[in-house]
């Protein structure tokens, strides 16, 4: 399973690559404006800095929502970066325009999915990542897990290259249960990394083989 990080905030994105265990990065617009990067200029320049950090996949997303501006728009931005995966909205345009790119060798991720027959079309189209957000789903009161066991069993069906990323992931239990149902990726905050770390059995055990060693030194 992959672990990629969902933010745009540099320091974070440094963290969880110190760990050695980060395979990439997803940005939206919201997270850029997040960490206050604005205009296209500055955007750009942020997405080689996420580059540089990272070794992975880094998904960029296109602000156009008609076929030629995401043409437009993702030709610019996966001239960046080889690490660029270019972002499109799960829109009839979207698809058009993931087709678009998976003919020409450019990676894909349809984001904005919160149903099985649009990651179908995400597949169909060629995309080589689909973004399904579990956490806004449960958000509404529908089981965003569901969604991730449901594109399983549709891509197995038909040997569907298209790596299901689960988004909107939120906490460790959302990565625990992605990983059960077979999601190829998972994208949270850092908290939902680093909180899978945490046990308190850990912490005890660890505290009392210190004791012991200094006990005897
Ligand atoms: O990966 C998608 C993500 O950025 C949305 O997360 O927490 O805003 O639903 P959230």
């Amino acid at each position: 399973m992959k672990f990629f990080i969902d933010t745009a905030n540099l320091e974070q994105i440094k963290d969880a690559q110190d760990m050695g265990i980060l395979d990439g990065v997803t940005t939206n617009p919201s997270l850029m404006a997040k960490e206050g990067i604005t205009g296209t200029d500055n955007i750009m320049k942020h997405y080689v800095e996420i580059c540089n950090i990272v070794e992975g996949d880094v998904s960029a997303e296109v602000i156009a929502t008609d076929f030629e501006g995401m043409v437009r728009e993702g030709e610019a931005l996966a001239e960046l970066h080889d690490q660029i995966v270019v972002k499109l909205p799960m829109i009839k345009d979207g698809i058009k325009a993931c087709k678009y790119f998976s003919d020409r060798g450019i990676r894909t991720n349809l984001t904005l999915v919160f149903s099985a027959g649009q990651a179908l079309l995400a597949a169909k189209a060629g995309a080589t990542y689909v973004s399904p957000f579990i956490g806004r789903l449960d958000d509404i009161s529908t089981d965003g897990l569901n969604l991730i066991a449901e594109i399983r069993h549709i891509y197995d069906n038909y040997a569907f290259e298209t790596q299901i990323l689960a988004a909107s992931v939120r906490h460790t239990m959302h990565v625990i249960d992605c990983a059960k149902l077979g999601a190829d990726v998972m994208t949270g905050p850092l908290s939902s990394i680093t909180g899978l770390l945490r046990h308190p059995l850990t912490d005890s055990g660890l505290e009392k083989f210190l004791a012991d060693y200094k006990k005897g030194n």
